[in-house]
């Protein structure tokens, strides 16, 4: 039999899905599994988006435009005006998803052998593309001491070689919450110009921060030619269904080469388009998005609170997104430590899934003392699976003392 891609078969499954069945065979025993494995929120998509949907009046659902239905695309524009950053319609494409739009990213801005800079540890499909496109992710490692904020800039410029030709980064950032300051994002913003760099700024959680504001790239002056937002709808306005992003960039050749690839790959869905259209031009869209922004917050505080119950385990407040990256001194192999809990534990019938850290590193042999939890769940069961992990890590420390005794 002919063999697969050998660059598929280099693939790696995501940490966050691959022991996906694990729960559901978990469910099948009738365990409840707390779910804090995935960045999929529960709470109600905005109903202005929804009517959007609902009201569409089609006749034959045919291609949109590839760039984006001009309704939503004029959406768009005032909702970066709105955000202070005026961006004409030959700056922004409509894309499926922020997945597609940091793919497009990728693919414009790097060849084949070409490097790309970023932060680790950081949103595992970066690293899913790079390799589909031929392209070195080379990782910019930053602590959980720090608060994953970045290293000086030498450090970062001492990873630049001739084949550098992006940095890529998600602020405020899956799977730390870390968001960047305005000068650390102008200070890649002087690296990437000094080198000729592209800086590629995933920000799809920019309205889901809790200290502060979420600097985006377009804000950065003068870095026009570099720039490339890429955005989504998904987790804001809790919407990953809708598969709707978009990519920016005031540079035309990006914005030429990207709608070639949006031409290819024909259009983006067009219900979504049209609820998000009808969301964008409700006056009250503000109010949604900071609605959903404070049941983060609240989730955010809730659960910091909950894990300092947890003897030993490392962590930071998360500035924005819904995700917290924790350390945790009794695992020495987070993986085993998740497949334990799905496999072998359950406190009064239930267990809490969270995603082991090492597959959000490209640097072998980093974060296998760490855990991403996603807070995408009410803070009563925020609480509740709290609780479950604390349980589920004494036993798991009790069950590898005793291994050890019997090996010993
Ligand atoms: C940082 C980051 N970028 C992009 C995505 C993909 O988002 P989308 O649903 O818009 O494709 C995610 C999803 O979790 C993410 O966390």
């Amino acid at each position: 039999m002919r063999s697969v891609s050998e660059r598929t078969k280099a693939l790696k499954g995501s940490p966050i899905r691959r022991l996906v069945p694990l729960a559901v065979a978990a469910r099948k025993r009738g365990i409840h599994v707390y779910h804090l494995n995935i960045g999929q929120p529960d709470i109600p998509t905005p109903e202005s988006f929804m009517q959007g949907v609902r009201q569409a009046e089609i006749d034959v659902l045919c291609y949109a435009p590839a760039s984006g239905i001009p309704e939503t695309i004029q959406a768009l524009l005032k909702f970066y005006a709105d955000m202070g950053v005026e961006i004409t319609e030959n700056e922004l494409r409509v894309t499926i998803g922020g997945s597609e739009a940091f793919a497009f990213a990728l693919q414009t801005t790097c060849n084949p052998g070409d490097e790309v800079l970023i932060p680790e540890p950081f949103y595992p499909n970066y690293s899913g593309h790079a390799l589909m496109n031929g392209i070195k992710v080379v990782p910019i490692t930053t602590r959980i001491e720090d608060g994953f904020h970045l290293p000086p800039m030498e450090e970062i410029e001492k990873l630049i070689t001739p084949k550098t030709a992006a940095i890529l980064f998600s602020t405020p950032g899956n799977p730390t919450g870390v968001a960047y300051t305005r000068e650390e994002m102008q200070a890649v913003g002087t690296l990437a110009k000094k080198h000729n760099l592209f800086v590629i700024s995933d920000e799809p959680y920019r309205e889901l921060m809790y200290e502060g504001h979420a600097t985006s790239v377009l804000e950065i002056p003068g870095l026009e030619e570099h720039a490339i937002l890429v955005d989504s709808i998904s987790k804001r306005l809790s919407a990953c269904g809708a598969r709707i992003g978009c990519v920016v960039s005031r540079n035309q050749d990006v914005m030429t080469a990207i709608n070639k690839l949006c031409m290819i790959r024909l259009s983006a869905p067009t219900f979504a388009q049209l609820g998000l259209a009808n969301f964008l031009n409700d006056p009250n869209y503000k109010h949604d998005i900071e609605n959903i922004r404070q049941k983060f917050h609240s989730r955010r505080d809730t659960l910091f609170e909950a894990l300092q119950t947890i003897p030993g385990a490392v962590c930071r407040k998360p500035e924005g997104a819904f995700y917290i990256f924790v350390k945790l001194p009794q695992v020495d192999d987070s993986e085993e430590f998740v497949k334990f809990m799905l496999n072998e534990f359950n406190l009064d019938g239930e267990t809490t899934m969270v995603a082991p850290g090492a597959g959000f590193y490209a640097s072998p042999g980093v974060g296998h003392n760490e855990i991403r939890i996603a807070y995408v769940l009410e803070e009563a069961k925020l609480v509740r699976a709290v609780e479950v992990l604390k349980a589920g890590l004494e036993a798991y420390s009790t069950l590898r003392e005793e291994v050890a005794a019997t090996a010993g």
